[in-house]
């Protein structure tokens, strides 16, 4: 990790840690496992809460493009280091709760989209939020990567249920700080539309 990063954590984490939701951030295990399922095939992607943009680099390495990329991040810090560092992604300051078809423009679904939000800091409405408007943007058979330091998945079941998704685990990251699992979230049958 760069300078310019560690610093934009720092200020990050200084001025809203809830909103952070991480004491540094996430090592290259835990990168790995989260965008291990994902390739230039899955184009577009959306980031949600990418931070230093430690995902975001993992992303590339498994071959997308940055064109491909919509980095959607709250923290302003965040946000200029973003710009900077992936200058041809779609780097939009805004909260993942308001992600919508509008927001995303040119109409082409994602196949992915990877989460570093600090879920469990948020409301169960903001949770809701959050999938409805990444499932009203994801094909079909589009995957919700999420990871937590908890030992069980960050959404609940009732409100998975409510929205018509299921959850698995996929990987266990010991080598990170702290460890973290990493879930896939999917819709639970292909009809089933998600609604908040
Ligand atoms: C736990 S950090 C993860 C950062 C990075 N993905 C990583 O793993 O190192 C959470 C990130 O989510 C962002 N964030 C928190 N709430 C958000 C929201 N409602 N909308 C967009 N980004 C949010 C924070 O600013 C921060 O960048």
């Amino acid at each position: 990790m760069g300078t310019r990063e560690i610093f934009s954590f720092l200020r990050s984490w200084l001025s809203d840690p809830a909103a952070v939701g991480a004491i540094a951030p996430s090592g290259q295990a835990l990168a790995q496992a989260i965008t291990g399922e994902i390739s230039a095939a899955s184009a577009p992607v959306i980031e949600l809460g990418p931070g230093t943009g430690v995902f975001t680099r993992a992303l590339l390495a498994r071959g997308l493009c940055e064109r491909d990329l919509t980095l959607v991040e709250y923290g302003s810090d965040f946000v200029r280091l973003l710009q900077y560092s992936f200058p041809s992604a779609q780097v939009l300051w805004m909260d993942a709760g308001r992600l919508s078809r509008e927001t995303l423009g040119d109409g082409v679904k994602a196949g992915a989209v990877v989460s570093g939000l600090p879920l469990l800091n948020l409301s169960p409405r903001k949770v809701v939020a959050i999938l409805a408007g990444a499932f009203a943007v994801l094909r079909p058979n589009g995957v919700f990567y999420q990871f937590t330091y908890a030992p069980v998945c960050p959404v609940s079941r009732p409100l998975l249920d409510r929205l018509g998704l299921k959850a698995s685990l996929m990987a266990r990251v010991i080598r990170n700080v702290p460890p973290a699992s990493v879930y896939r979230i999917t819709r639970r049958g292909p009809l089933r539309l998600v609604s908040g």
